[in-house]
């Protein structure tokens, strides 16, 4: 049976509804649902990985989110509760123009998660490019974000057929505009609070 996204739009929000009458705390019914979104399957190089998130990282991210250090980097920075968190997952789940990743890092033969990473917005060849942050302090500054999207570059070229992304950061958050140009992405204009960057044909080649 094929399942049209509108559908499952209006079953999210409906869903959503019946969550706040309740006060509910689970959103598990997604369990049953099927999203909307290309199947994208977990891709690595080396120690670092990426895949795609799921209901059990919500709360990681959210933890993240919320820290001061990359919260005050984010557009809208206020704090995201519980409840807040649920109901964008919700709505995320249904959108077949967001795709948001994990971050994964391997050491002493574990694998956790240490930040993440979205496309979204997706429109035809375009999309923007965000949501970035590297919930663990101690992984950052090392390269590991750089080799992520250098992943997330591989499945907007091969998977999503991105050629055009797009980003909007604060000109005073110098640490990802470093990066961000590390990537390739060129300022296309600024205005008195951010930079605006695009980065055409994405590679994901590490040199
Ligand atoms: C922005 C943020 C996600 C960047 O993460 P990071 O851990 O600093 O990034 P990385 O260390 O992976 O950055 C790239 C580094 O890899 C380098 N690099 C270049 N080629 C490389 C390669 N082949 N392999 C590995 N690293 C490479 C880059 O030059 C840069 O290093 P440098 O500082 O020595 O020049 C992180 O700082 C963060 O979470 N900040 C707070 C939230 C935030 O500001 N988000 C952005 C909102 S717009």
């Amino acid at each position: 049976m094929i399942i049209k996204p509108e559908f499952l739009f209006i079953r999210c929000a409906k869903f959503v509804q019946c969550c706040k009458k309740l006060g509910s705390k689970k959103v598990s019914f997604l369990a049953k649902m099927t999203s909307s979104k290309k199947h994208i399957a977990p891709i690595s190089n080396g120690n670092v990985s990426i895949r795609l998130i799921c209901e059990d990282d919500i709360e990681i991210i959210r933890n993240w989110r919320n820290n001061d250090e990359i919260r005050l980097n984010f557009k809208n920075s206020d704090i995201i509760s519980f409840q807040q968190q649920r109901e964008w997952f919700l709505k995320y789940y249904a959108d077949s123009t967001d795709y948001f990743f994990m971050i994964l890092f391997e050491e002493n033969q574990s694998i956790c998660p240490v930040g993440a990473v979205a496309l979204y917005s997706i429109l035809d060849t375009k999309a923007e490019f965000g949501r970035c942050m590297m919930g663990n302090s101690e992984k950052r500054n090392r390269g590991v974000f750089f080799k992520a999207c250098k992943l997330l570059f591989n499945i907007a070229n091969f998977q999503l057929a991105l050629s055009e992304l797009k980003l909007e950061v604060f000109l005073v958050n110098e640490r990802a505009i470093h990066v961000y140009k590390q990537l390739g992405f060129v300022e296309t204009g600024r205005d008195e609070l951010f930079l605006f960057m695009r980065l055409l044909n994405p590679s994901c080649e590490i040199t």
